[in-house]
């Protein structure tokens, strides 16, 4: 069977945690859409692993395959898995032919149009994914099979690279030979360096016709786990266009992007993985904002009065929500439902993993966004537009607050020894969605899941 994992709000709800919980039963973890945007991180006792490219299954010896539904970057692929090779693994990591290539010039071309768009720009992780994808679109892109055939590879970057020059000199202003690009606009300097990729994906036999190959070890008695990235408000037709990501993490991708069929993803579970808050990395309104983050919160936007600036500081240091890499403050705001109402719509949620609810205790109350007000009328759902959205206000329900436990202790006695009052925050959402609880998170580690089901 399949069990595919989905984010349900904007990214960074510790999807790689449940996988590695759950992935202990499957075989294979595939992932379906995105690339090396996504950061995932799995903690083993001491170990702490982050992931942006090869699914988390791999830490436990699973083996993973990136989907069709992928954009792929083979320098963070063959990084990454060295990266686990040097940590005492050895990672099976499989790439789908159909999925597309990341190239130099879309990462170069991805921080450009960001810098243009100003007010519509999303914040992107600047890894060249909206550009790989608008390649992929236009029936231009270069895909992992077309790196196994070098005749191939050359004609299409023959084709491609030219366009690419003039769209970087003609439109941006750039000069495409700058040396410190490295070569990005060249084709040569590309054709060698993707070929040599190419030929190590071939020695390594690690290109797979996806669907097929999950096809094969479905029948052979193998469970798949599909491990989304992102989450369902960055999807590119249900979240908040335009600052949202190039692909569908939302459930439906589970199968345009692996090539297994709807009634096969169907067949199986599809957990919806929630923070019991929310943070946002990027740009655009966001209703039950607390505080206020340069640069990102539009100038309306967020609460800042002095009592929600210090309960976004406290989210922020009890959940560690800042940034991996630059350390910068993450928006932070209340759990949203129509947010999750709207997820659970779309993808079909057939089970929950509420994370984080450790890092709400010693808050008190602790509040939700039950609906919104738009234009004085009330809304359940997430309107279909973004600027819809941004006229929203969230109106809340409170809950008791429960204090800090020992997370681990509950985490083995199960959901029952969880404090009360966490409890009825948890049932509230279970009700609204419809959707029983299959673990809590309360904190990063693997001992630190309640696990009330297992989907597999
Ligand atoms: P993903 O992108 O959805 O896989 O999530 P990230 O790995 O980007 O971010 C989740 C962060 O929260 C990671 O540092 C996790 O180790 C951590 N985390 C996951 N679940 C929990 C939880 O229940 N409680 C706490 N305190 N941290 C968690
Ligand atoms: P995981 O899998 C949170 C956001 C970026 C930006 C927008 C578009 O770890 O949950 P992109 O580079 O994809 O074109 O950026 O999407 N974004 C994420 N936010 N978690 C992620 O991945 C994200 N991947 C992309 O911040 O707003
Ligand atoms: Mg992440």
């Amino acid at each position: 069977m399949t069990v595919t994992i989905v984010g349900s709000q904007l990214g960074d709800e510790g999807k790689g945690g449940i996988v590695d919980l759950y992935g202990d039963s499957a075989d294979v973890v595939v992932r379906y859409q995105g690339g090396d945007n996504a950061g995932h991180t799995v903690v083993h006792g001491d170990e702490t692993y982050k992931l942006s490219l090869v699914p988390s299954g791999a830490v436990r010896g699973k083996t993973g395959v990136l989907g069709n539904g992928c954009v792929v970057n083979p320098e963070t692929l063959f990084e990454e898995v060295d990266a686990l090779a040097e940590r005492g693994l050895d990672p099976d990591v499989r790439v789908a032919e159909r999925a597309h290539v990341i190239l130099p010039y879309h990462r170069v071309l991805d921080g450009i149009e960001e810098a243009e768009k100003e007010d519509l720009a999303a914040g992107t992780t600047g890894r060249g994914i909206g550009p790989t994808y608008e390649d992929k679109a236009g029936r231009r892109g270069i895909r992992v099979g077309d790196l196994l055939d070098a005749d191939v590879l050359r004609q299409r970057l023959e084709y491609v690279v030219p366009q690419k020059r003039a769209l970087y000199s003609e439109v941006f202003g750039g000069d495409p030979d700058d040396p410190e690009l490295d070569g990005a606009f060249d084709v040569e300097t590309l054709f060698e360096r993707y070929r040599t990729y190419g030929e190590r994906i071939a020695e390594e036999g690690m290109a797979v016709d996806c669907g097929a190959f999950l096809d094969d070890r479905l029948e052979a008695g193998d469970d798949v786990m599909m491990e989304g990235a992102q989450g369902t408000s960055i999807d590119i037709d249900h979240g908040i266009y335009p600052y949202v990501t190039s692909s569908n993490p939302t459930a439906g991708g589970a199968s345009t992007g692996t090539g297994l069929g709807p009634t096969v993803v169907g067949q199986g579970e599809v957990v919806g993985i929630v923070k019991a808050y929310l943070s946002r990395v990027g740009t655009g309104p966001l209703p039950t904002e607390m505080g206020h983050v340069e640069g990102q919160t539009p100038e309306d936007g967020g609460d800042t009065s002095d009592e929600a600036e210090e309960i976004a500081t406290y989210i922020r240091d009890e959940g560690g929500e800042y940034g991996t890499v630059t350390g910068r403050p993450r928006r932070v705001g209340w759990l949203d439902m129509p947010m999750l109402r709207h997820a659970a719509r779309a993808n079909g949620f057939t089970g929950l993993a509420v994370n984080h609810l450790d890092v709400l205790a010693g808050l008190d109350p602790v509040k939700v966004g039950h609906a919104y007000e738009m234009d004085g009328e009330e809304r359940r759902s997430m309107p279909a537009t973004t600027e819809q959205w941004g006229r929203c206000t969230a109106t809340y329900r409170e809950f008791d607050g429960w204090e800090a436990v020992d997370w681990a202790a509950v985490a083995e006695e199960g959901y029952d020894a969880l404090p009360e009052n966490a409890r009825t925050f948890l049932e509230y959402i279970s009700d609204e969605l419809d959707t029983p609880i299959y673990a809590v998170g309360v904190g990063p580690g693997r001992d630190e899941t309640v696990v009330v089901e297992n989907p597999f």
